[in-house]
């Protein structure tokens, strides 16, 4: 595509992501993050701020040399060390702010604007020296003069900037503000504008699209919207809302948005909110009798988008507001058959548990039509535990070996891990890469009685690698054989729903 045609990504995921509170990534992990972006397909990848840490400059060297087709670009303020710094990871591209604002000119850097800009041309000439693209972002441009900020942003073009950007630092802009500021600053700067959005009052998207719509041709944006305080524009939000709903292309492989997402979950630990737009458990999720019904005869009269479109898939789930068909087809997806009389009992008996303010997972389902359907219940469960053996204590890493049949075949396999639940599961999931990538997305550990012979109950989520989920759980007096057989019913559950062995 001409580049005209298109937005560009610029994806900041492994630098403002990086400064979400709590989250290190290590060389490895950043590495992996860089990989798993190139195949999304943004065009320029944020691999970090090299002056933070030695770590950090062989982080980024390491993405630089990566091979990677996305262009990778290096952030540093507006001096030397920085800058040499940055330079010395051999990025391309360099990533140049200082602020612009009175508020942080003032209390911040304690300069005057002049002086402000003097370092920023300074900076810039100095980098262009070394044959690198420069974007140039003025911190602070959305509570910055709008006057000086054009007269500023078009002294740092003549400077040499390749590329502007315009950052909401503190998430204050609202959508027509920014049209304005991107529509002013363009009239004045021929270059290619990118905007930078926080989400402090929750506008970051629209922002974003605002500036989009004003004429900025790049944006800035993290993987789940992760980043400093409230996070910046989330990609999957703005890539999908530009894709389906303002016509707009850019180069992102959308299928790829879901498991890039739930890899930078995985790697930097924050949990994604059940109800986030496209990536949230719950994005195609439905209960309620109306939409189920709706989305069982006609996927679109409930979905905006098909599931598949961002590598997912819809899941269906039992609860006070279902109706029949819905119940119906979890049934089915379960291997379960239930007549018509069966399936009224069922649906009220499903209604009883949700009126008590009880989820109604799969199990609770299976259980639910079992005593509904008594010895009828056909049950099929292509994966069965034969062995499990776990060894743990202070001095020895715990370690688990799990033996399963598969589809009549006998598969061994041992791992360690943080404790004898974790290596065991780790253990199945290791049996299981042979057919699909499990992961565990929820494990729930209560104890029904007491006292330290107390019945364990292990509630867990499972997610195959196309996205469907399972809902599994197991009782028992071991904590360990509980989660094993709660985790292996959760497989057996998925791969009824999906037949994922072949
Ligand atoms: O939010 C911000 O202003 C930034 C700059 C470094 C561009 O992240
Ligand atoms: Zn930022």
């Amino acid at each position: 595509m001409a580049q005209e045609e298109y937005i560009r990504i610029y994806d900041t995921t492994l630098r403002d992501g990086e400064q979400t509170p709590g989250v290190s990534l290590t060389l490895e992990q950043k590495l992996i993050i860089a990989q798993q972006l190139d195949k999304l397909g943004v065009d320029v990848i944020e691999a970090g701020f090299p002056i933070t840490s030695k770590g950090e400059v062989e982080a980024v060297k390491s993405i630089a040399k990566a091979g990677l087709r996305a262009e990778v670009i290096a952030l540093a303020r507006c001096n030397k060390l920085d800058i040499d710094t940055a330079l010395s990871c051999d990025v391309k591209s360099l990533h140049l702010f200082i602020a612009t604002s009175d508020i942080h000119l003032k209390h911040k850097l304690k300069i005057s604007r002049e002086e402000a800009l003097e370092r920023a041309i300074e900076c810039i000439k100095y980098a262009k020296g070394h044959n690198v693209t420069v974007e140039f972002s003025a911190e602070d441009a959305t509570r910055t003069n709008l006057d000086f900020l054009k007269e500023f942003l078009k002294a740092v073009v003549k400077a040499g900037a390749d590329r502007l950007d315009i950052p909401d630092t503190v998430g204050i802009c609202t959508p027509e503000r920014m049209s304005q500021i991107v529509r002013e600053v363009k009239s004045v700067c021929n270059v290619p504008i990118s905007v930078h959005c926080h989400n402090d009052f929750g506008l970051a998207v629209y922002n974003t699209i605002a500036g989009i719509k004003a004429g900025a041709n790049q944006a800035h944006l993290t993987v789940n919207g992760i980043g400093e305080r409230a996070g910046n524009a989330s990609l999957e939000e703005v890539v999908m809302a530009l894709h389906c709903l303002y016509g707009k292309k850019t180069r992102i492989n959308t299928q790829l948005i879901y498991e890039t997402s739930q890899l930078v979950s995985r790697l930097t630990g924050i949990v994604i909110q059940p109800n986030k737009a496209i990536v949230g458990d719950n994005a195609f999720g439905h209960e309620s009798g109306i939409h189920t019904h709706g989305v069982l005869e006609y996927p679109l009269t409930y979905e905006p988008i098909t599931p598949e479109l961002v590598g997912r898939r819809r899941w269906i789930m039992a609860g006070k507001h279902a109706g029949s068909h819905g119940i119906q087809a979890q049934l089915e997806s379960l291997g379960i058959k239930a007549d018509k009389e069966q399936l009224k009992i069922i649906v009220e008996k499903v209604k009883e548990l949700g009126d008590k303010g009880k989820r109604v997972t799969d199990a609770d389902l299976e259980a639910i039509a079992k005593t509904v359907i008594g010895q009828n219940l056909k049950e099929e469960k292509p994966v069965q535990l034969l062995d499990l053996a776990v060894m743990t204590g202070i001095k020895v890493v715990p370690t688990a070996s799990v033996k399963l049949m598969i589809e009549g075949k006998e598969i061994l396999a041992a791992e360690t891990g943080v404790g004898p639940v974790d290596s065991a599961i780790k253990a199945i999931q290791k049996i299981s890469e042979s057919f699909a990538k499990i992961r565990l997305k929820e494990y729930r550990l209560d104890a029904i009685t007491g006292g330290s012979d107390a019945l364990a109950e292990v509630s867990i989520k499972v997610e195959d690698h196309e996205g469907n989920m399972a809902w599994a759980r197991a009782i028992g007096e071991d904590v360990v054989v509980a989660s094993v057989e709660a985790m292996i019913d959760g497989i057996n559950k998925l791969l009824m729903k999906k037949k994922i062995i072949h």
